[in-house]
């Protein structure tokens, strides 16, 4: 099951695939022109806990509103993703070099039945979106998991009525795959989703 990013309040699970050379490559982070994508911390819980309890956070996710203690929760299972011996999943702190605080989180996570394939989720703070940082973090991630791991193709689903994120993977060069009909219950809502998706790059 896919659950977004916070896909959330469950805590992250250990699996046998890995992003262990990954996180070897990117252990203290890594930076795009304008943002540092890095382990998230303690101090980012105040940043996520207010912005995460907007209703344009969890809309479109399959996950009732979080609550402050969820929220820390699953931050606790972010952080600890960067300690494992054979990460599964890494999750990374959107940090604008000018803002100087956290404003979102996004995630890779190798499928559990296909160590070839990986998934992606993210989120931005509403304050901070508009500005083209998920783009960037999303073309860095997808450049790292390809460079870094032996997957052939990262996919994301989002929900149809998720005009900016479906616009996002487009600008990150994810094409739409499929339409896939009543695939998940939203707080009760039925729901359609699309399936996305971007291959390995050739070598030239
Ligand atoms: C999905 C989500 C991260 C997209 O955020 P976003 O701000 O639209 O994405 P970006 O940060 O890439 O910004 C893109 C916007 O900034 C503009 N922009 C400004 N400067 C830019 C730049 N340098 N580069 C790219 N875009 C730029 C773009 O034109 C675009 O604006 P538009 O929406 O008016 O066309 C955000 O909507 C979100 O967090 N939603 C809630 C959580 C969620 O649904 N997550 C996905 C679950 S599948």
């Amino acid at each position: 099951m896919n659950r977004g990013l916070f896909g959330f309040l469950g805590p992250v699970q250990p699996r046998s695939h890995s992003l262990r050379d990954v996180q070897r490559a990117v252990k203290d982070g890594v930076s795009t022109p304008r943002l540092r994508l890095r382990p998230p911390a303690l101090a980012d819980l105040p940043h996520i806990r207010r912005y995460a309890v907007r209703e344009a956070f969890y809309r479109y996710m399959d996950m009732e509103k979080p609550t402050p203690e969820g929220i820390g929760k699953y931050l606790e299972s972010a952080m600890a993703t960067w300690r494992r011996r054979r990460p599964a999943e890494l999750v990374f702190a959107i940090e604008p070099g000018d803002v100087g605080r956290i404003v979102g989180l996004i995630r890779i996570r190798i499928d559990e039945d296909d160590d070839r394939a990986a998934s992606v989720g993210f989120h931005l703070d509403s304050d901070f979106q508009g500005r083209g940082y998920a783009t960037e973090a999303l073309r860095e991630i997808v450049r790292i998991g390809f460079a870094h791991s032996g997957v052939a193709r990262i996919w994301a689903e989002v929900d149809t009525r998720n005009t900016q994120s479906c616009a996002l993977l487009e600008r990150a060069g994810f094409r739409r795959e499929k339409r896939m009909d009543g695939h998940r219950s939203i707080r009760g809502t039925v729901t359609d989703w699309y399936l996305y998706a971007v291959d390995r790059p050739r070598s030239r």
